[in-house]
C-alpha cells in the first residue's frame, strides 16, 4: 500500500487535470456505486452543509482528491431535486488560505436571502504543525463559495480538538447558535456553544453544553447537532475512543440522545440514560441532518458510510468512501426511526422472480415480510450456498445479527465482524438496499438500521433465504453519474 508523505497528502489541487487520470482509473472499479454519492477521485468522508435551498437539495462532503488518504480536505458539492438522483457540481470550498491552510473541515449550512451561508472549520496548522481551529464562514452564491472573515478562533480553554460547526437559529429569541464538537483539557468529549444576534458577526462564547450523565463519555465528540423531531430534541454526536456493547471492537460511534434542550441554561436533559447508536452496521459515522422545508419538525439524515481510522479494499485502487442513502427521521416510542425515502421507489426496475433465480443482482432492493420464527439470509453466498453476508434473526433471544466474516474480502476485522441489535418485539420486516459495494438494511420499518460496506468477488452471487418469509426483489436503476466534474 502507498506510503503518503505529508507533502503529498496536503498538496493543493491547482487544476482538474492533475487528477483526470486518477479519475479515469477510479471509475473502472467494480465497486463504484450506482446510487450512492461517492467522490470523483480519492477519499470522501463526512457529509456537510445538507440544505434545501431554491428548490434543490444541496449536499457537500469532505473530499481529499489525491487518494484513499485523509489529507487536505475540500468541500465538494452535489445537488438533487428529489434526494434520489444526484449530480456532481464540483469543488465548493477550497482550503489553502490563511485560516484553513490544512483543510476546510466539516460544517453546516443556513439558507439566507438569495444565497446560503456555509459554516465550516478552518483547520489551520502552524509551521511546527500545531493545530488551530477557526470557525469560518462562506457564502454560496450561484454555486460558488465566497469566503468571509472567520467568526472566531480557537477557544484556549479546550484542547486543539474543536470543530464541526452546526448553525442553529432559534426563532423564540431571534438568536443564532453554533455548536462545536470539542475536547476538555482533561480529555473528555464535549460540546461548546457560541451565540450571536447575527449570522455573520458578533459571535461570543456562551458556554459548554451540560449533558447530565454524559460528562465522561469518550474523549472527543465530533460532528454534533441538535435537531427537533416529532416534538423531541435530539442531540446527535460522534463520541470517540469508547466501547459500546454489541459494537465489537469499534471505538468511534455515531449516536444520539433524546430529550429536551434548554437554550437559556445550555443544558441538554436526556430522557433516560441511554446513548442510542444511530446505525448498527459496520460503517456509519458523522451523520448530518437537513430540515424538511415543508415540515420543520422533520429531518432527513445522511451519513458517511465509513469510519475514521479504518481502511477499505478500494484503498488499493486509490479511492475510498461513499455516503449512505438519505433517510427520513421521526420518533416512535422514544426512539429515532429511520426510513428510506418513498422517492426511492422510482429507482425500481424489473421485479425478479425468486422462484426462478437465486442470483442476487449487485444493484437491487430486497424486501422480506417475515412471518415469525428464526430467519437466516445469505447475501452474495458462494455457488455451494456457503459464505456471503449473513443476516440472522434468533427468535428466542430476540436479536438480529449481521455477520461479515464469511465474505471473501475481509477488512477492519479488528473492529469485529458481527453486529447485533436486540429486537424486543420480534422481527416482521426487512428491507435491503444493495449497491455495488454496500448493503443498507432497514429492520422493522426503520426501527433499526445496519449500513455496511461489502466487496463481493467473482463467485459470490447467490441469495439464500432460510425461514418463513415472503421475499420481493427488484433491480434498481442508476442515480449517480461517474462524471468528472471538478
Ligand atoms: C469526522 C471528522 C471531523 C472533521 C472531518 C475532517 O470524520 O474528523 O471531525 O471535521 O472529519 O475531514
Amino acid at each position: 500500500m502507498k506510503k503518503w508523505t505529508k507533502e503529498e497528502r496536503y498538496r493543493v489541487l491547482k487544476s482538474a487535470e492533475e487528477i483526470r487520470e486518477l479519475h479515469e482509473r477510479t471509475v473502472l472499479s467494480d465497486y463504484r456505486q450506482h446510487y450512492h454519492i461517492q467522490s470523483v477521485t480519492g477519499l470522501l468522508n463526512d457529509p456537510n452543509g445538507f440544505v434545501f435551498y431554491d428548490n434543490v437539495w444541496h449536499l457537500f462532503y469532505q473530499w481529499c482528491p489525491w487518494g484513499a488518504v485523509h489529507g487536505l480536505k475540500y468541500w465538494y458539492h452535489t445537488a438533487s431535486k428529489d434526494l434520489v438522483t444526484w449530480e456532481n457540481r464540483g469543488v465548493c470550498i477550497c482550503p489553502g488560505t490563511e485560516f484553513d491552510n490544512k483543510g476546510a473541515y466539516s460544517g453546516s449550512a443556513l439558507p439566507a436571502d438569495g444565497f446560503v451561508y456555509l459554516y465550516y472549520t478552518g483547520n489551520h496548522r502552524d509551521e511546527d504543525w500545531t493545530r488551530k481551529s477557526y470557525t469560518c464562514l462562506a457564502e454560496l452564491r450561484s454555486g460558488k463559495a465566497f469566503k468571509l472573515p472567520p467568526l472566531f478562533g480557537p477557544n484556549e480553554n479546550y484542547t486543539e480538538h474543536q470543530r464541526d460547526p452546526k448553525i442553529i437559529y432559534r426563532e423564540e429569541n431571534g438568536k443564532y447558535y453554533i455548536i462545536l464538537g470539542a475536547q476538555t483539557k482533561d480529555k473528555k468529549g464535549c460540546i461548546i456553544i457560541y451565540s450571536s444576534d447575527s449570522p455573520t458577526e458578533g459571535w461570543s462564547f456562551a458556554g459548554q453544553l451540560k449533558v447530565p450523565g454524559f460528562e465522561d463519555f469518550g474523549d472527543m465528540w465530533e460532528c454534533p447537532s441538535i435537531e427537533t423531531i416529532s416534538g423531541y430534541d435530539v442531540l446527535i454526536f460522534c463520541p470517540q475512543h469508547l466501547s459500546i456493547r454489541g459494537r465489537g471492537g469499534a471505538v468511534h460511534h455515531s449516536g444520539y440522545l433524546l430529550g429536551h434542550m434548554d437554550w437559556d441554561k445550555l443544558i441538554f436533559n436526556p430522557d433516560n440514560t441511554s446513548f442510542h447508536v444511530l446505525d448498527f452496521g459496520f460503517d456509519s459515522y458523522a451523520a448530518e441532518c437537513a430540515a424538511n422545508p415543508n415540515d420543520r419538525s422533520k429531518a432527513t439524515l445522511v451519513a458517511w458510510m465509513g469510519l475514521p481510522d479504518a481502511s477499505y479494499p478500494t484503498d488499493e485502487e486509490e479511492w475510498s468512501g461513499c455516503l449512505t442513502l438519505p433517510r427520513e427521521l421521526r420518533v416512535r416510542e422514544r426512539r429515532l426511526i429511520q426510513q428510506p425515502l418513498d422517492e426511492l421507489r422510482a429507482l425500481r426496475g424489473k421485479k425478479l422472480d425468486l422462484e426462478a433465480t437465486d442470483i442476487l443482482p449487485r444493484v437491487c432492493e430486497l424486501e422480506l415480510i417475515c412471518r415469525g420464527g428464526d430467519l437466516s439470509l445469505r447475501l452474495f453466498a458462494k455457488e455451494d450456498g456457503s459464505g456471503g453476508l449473513v443476516v440472522s434473526y434468533d427468535d428466542s433471544a430476540r436479536e438480529i445479527t449481521v455477520d461479515r466474516s464469511e465474505l471473501e474480502r475481509r477488512f477492519n476485522t479488528e473492529l469485529g465482524e458481527q453486529r447485533t441489535r436486540p429486537l424486543p418485539k420480534g422481527l416482521f420486516h426487512l428491507r435491503f438496499f444493495i449497491d455495488r459495494s454496500s448493503v443498507e438494511l432497514f429492520v422493522n420499518d426503520g426501527d433499526a438500521v445496519f449500513s455496511s460496506r461489502i466487496f463481493p468477488v467473482e463467485g459470490e452471487s447467490r441469495l439464500i433465504i432460510d425461514g418463513d418469509a415472503s421475499a420481493h426483489l427488484w433491480e434498481l436503476g442508476r442515480a449517480v453519474e461517474d462524471d468528472f466534474v471538478v
